[in-house]
């Protein structure tokens, strides 16, 4: 039986803007169009594993409203196990409010609304959908003591336990500790260690100081420069910078949670870090090359044809000409 990925995270209503250029603290811009769309960057990564072949369930919760259940739904169309998403009384579904440039980077602000209303008494009732998975995927959408109840289960349970510390914030070093694999982007990366990362040099030492802080495997994502990925496998750090592929991005919205829901697709089919880390990188670069969060993440057959063009392209350009 394939592996299974459990996502503990948020669901939001994403309202998108796209704009010419973020406006500047009280300045008003006109954008150039306005949707609303699924996110949350829990449900986003649930998405990214379904779509890329994995074995999904989702513990998240919506509020008593229409559009979390739409949500859901959509989710559950999608494949995933929606059965360990609660309603919550009187809450409101999470929102968030994203700017797009045209550069295709965002401003993100949000309210977490059902999201906030998460309990470790309610990752309690889930222990066994816990135990029962190979990998649970966190980020930092919902109250940290929810996370780290759901680790100290899935520790006690030889499931293994990888966050996306996402949005970013300092995390207490008892959890970090019970962390298999982090992957940080840069910004979180110098949250977590005070180490600007900028380029091999500083990625290598950013991530030796999440070594020491317990956490064997390490993969900084460096936005089109790749991701840096870290080991311990072999009882010293081991790096090795995985390029990422030339594209031109459109919404890099939603590229970090394809990164994410792609690299443990790949790690539950047992592929090894590196090679993850390569197919999360081919599937992120598709992300971007597209607008919207969920809108955004490809299909498996979309990815492995964008590899093998790259590869196609990568032999021509290598061949002797005639
Ligand atoms: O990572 C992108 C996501 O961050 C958006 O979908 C938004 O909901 C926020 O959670």
């Amino acid at each position: 039986m394939s592996k299974q990925i459990l996502v503990l995270g948020s669901i939001n209503v994403d309202h998108v803007l796209q704009v010419d250029r973020f406006p500047k603290s009280g300045q008003t811009v006109t954008g150039t169009s306005y949707g609303t769309m699924s996110g949350g960057k829990g449900a986003n990564q649930a998405v990214a594993c379904a779509r890329l072949g994995g074995n999904t369930h989702m513990l998240a919760s919506i509020g008593q409203d229409d559009f979390g259940r739409d949500i859901v739904q959509q989710l559950s169309d999608e494949g995933i196990d929606t059965s360990a998403i609660i309603e919550v009384d009187g809450a409101d579904t999470g929102v968030a409010l994203i700017f797009v440039n045209a550069k295709g980077e965002n401003m993100i602000g949000i309210a977490a609304g059902a999201n906030s209303c998460l309990t470790e008494a309610f990752v309690d009732q889930n222990g066994q959908l816990v135990k029962d998975v190979d990998y649970l995927l966190l980020q930092q959408e919902v109250p940290d003591s929810v996370n780290l109840q759901a680790v100290h289960i899935a520790r006690k349970h030889k499931t293994t336990v990888v966050l996306n510390p996402a949005p970013g914030s300092d995390l207490p070093e008892s959890f970090l500790l019970l962390v298999d694999l982090i992957t940080p982007n840069q910004t979180e990366a110098e949250i977590l260690t005070g180490i600007k990362v900028t380029g091999l040099e500083s990625a290598a030492v950013a991530a030796a100081i999440l070594h020491d802080k317990g956490i064997n495997n390490v993969v900084i994502t460096m936005g089109c420069n790749g991701a840096y990925v870290s080991s311990m496998e072999s009882g010293y750090p081991r790096g090795i910078l995985i390029p990422g592929f030339p594209v031109k991005a459109v919404d890099t919205t939603a590229a970090g949670d394809t990164f994410n829901g792609a690299l443990l697709v790949a790690l539950a089919e047992g592929k090894p870090l590196v090679d993850a880390a390569f197919f999360a990188n081919a599937s992120a670069g598709l992300s971007v090359m597209r607008s919207g969060s969920q809108s955004s993440i490809p299909y498996r057959f979309e990815v492995e044809q964008f590899i093998q063009c790259d590869q196609e392209i990568a032999a021509a350009a290598s061949s002797p000409h005639l």
